[in-house]
């Protein structure tokens, strides 16, 4: 697949790194073209003006941190529609560093918002739980990507990108799902700098 990476960062690296490993054709962009071009060379991507990083791709990754979404969005052109029927992976986490409180408007997530300014997009919420290195170090065992969306074809390229990664993709509903993905987010973060493992605070529930 062609895809493409908004933000040339940790995580948008990382991706990168294991998409192109995948076997995927991946542009990277961000406000920095000089960053784009480290986060290229490190990952096999190819580094691009950020208007052209979602040309034609046939998947969008937005990974930038939560302050920057609407600027990155602005200058790709998705205000105007140049991401309109295509999965754009939201794995953004807008909580307060440390503490694990949720940035945005209660009943918000950030996903809704990325689809007000992506008119047109098939936006996924996925990726968000999990470190970077999570996708790019061998693991012992798959984990569960929990996501969600409304566009099933989209949920199904995501699926598949996240099998990719090593993941196994679990699709618990539509976008309206998002705002309980980005709390479990900030519940694990909380912990985690609590010094608690988060596995241990969640019950193992058998399953049917
Ligand atoms: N790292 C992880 O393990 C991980 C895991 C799950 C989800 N995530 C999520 O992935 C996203 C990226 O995280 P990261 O770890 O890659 O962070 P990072 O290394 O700090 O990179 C942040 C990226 O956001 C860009 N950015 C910030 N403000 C911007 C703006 N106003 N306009 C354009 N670009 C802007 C930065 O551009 P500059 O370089 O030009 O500043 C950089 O490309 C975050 O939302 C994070 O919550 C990260």
């Amino acid at each position: 697949m062609r895809i493409g990476i908004l933000g040339t960062g940790t995580f948008a690296t990382a991706l990168a790194t294991g998409w192109t490993r995948a076997g995927h054709d991946i542009s990277i962009g961000g406000r920095s073209p000089e960053r784009a071009e480290v986060a290229a060379k490190a990952s096999g991507a190819r580094a691009r003006p950020l208007p052209e990083v979602a040309g034609d791709a046939d998947a969008v990754l937005l990974s930038v941190s939560w302050e920057g979404i609407a600027d990155i969005l602005e200058a790709a052109g998705a205000p105007t529609g140049s991401l309109a029927g295509r999965p754009l992976i939201d794995p953004t986490n807008a909580v307060e560093h440390g503490v694990g409180v949720l940035r945005t408007e209660p009943g918000r997530a950030v996903a809704d918002q990325v689809a007000d300014l992506a008119p047109g997009a098939h936006v996924v919420k996925a990726l968000h739980l999990f470190p970077s290195t999570r996708w790019t170090a061998p693991a012992s065992s798959p984990v569960t990507v929990a996501m969600c969306g409304d566009d099933p074809r989209a949920l199904t390229i995501v699926g598949s990108l996240v099998r990719d990664l090593g993941g196994v993709p679990a699709v618990i509903g539509g976008l309206n799902r998002a705002r309980q993905l980005e709390e479990v987010a900030g519940f694990v973060i909380a912990l985690a700098f609590a010094g608690v493992d988060p596995q241990q605070a969640v019950p193992a529930v058998p399953t049917a």
